[in-house]
């Protein structure tokens, strides 16, 4: 399955890359549904930016959801509160490939104070385009749920 729709968020100190990302989407052909937030200025709370992502993919409104905050841990935590959401917390395009080879991820989680621009694009793009390789895989990944 590639993925069509896309929906991403961020908090403050992921603003500015989502923002790129969102972008960086749209010009490749992805429907976009940006859940926020809307600055880089007003400090918000990461957990409601992890849940409109999650609520969005598990509610069949996004195919797959991309979440953005300082370091990417606290947007992805959030996200994994979900059921159904596999969220994935990335720093080079080997763990975005294995997240979904391996773990049929559905959210990809990113830092934006510890990866750059380049980087964070290249795990969009491989995460989006790598397939889940099931198998031995489907077994583990139904155990998560
Ligand atoms: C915000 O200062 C920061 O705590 C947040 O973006 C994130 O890194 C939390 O995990």
């Amino acid at each position: 399955m590639s993925f069509k729709s896309i929906a991403i968020a961020a908090d403050h100190a992921g603003y500015d890359l989502k923002s790129k990302l969102a972008e960086e989407l749209r010009a490749s052909g992805y429907e976009v549904l940006d859940l926020g937030t809307g600055d880089a200025t007003t400090s918000v709370d990461y957990p409601d930016f992890g849940k409109a992502v999650a609520e969005a993919v598990a509610g069949g409104k996004a195919e797959a959801g991309v979440v953005v905050c300082g370091t990417g841990i606290g947007i992805s935590i959030a996200a994994n509160r979900h059921p159904g959401i596999r969220a994935a917390l990335c720093h080079d395009e080997t763990s975005a490939r294995l997240c979904r080879e391996h773990n049929d991820a559905n959210v990809l989680a990113l830092g934006a104070r510890l990866i750059g621009e380049v980087v964070a694009k290249d795990c969009l793009h491989t995460f989006l385009k790598t397939e889940f390789a099931g198998d031995r895989h489907t077994r583990r990944v139904e155990k998560l749920g």
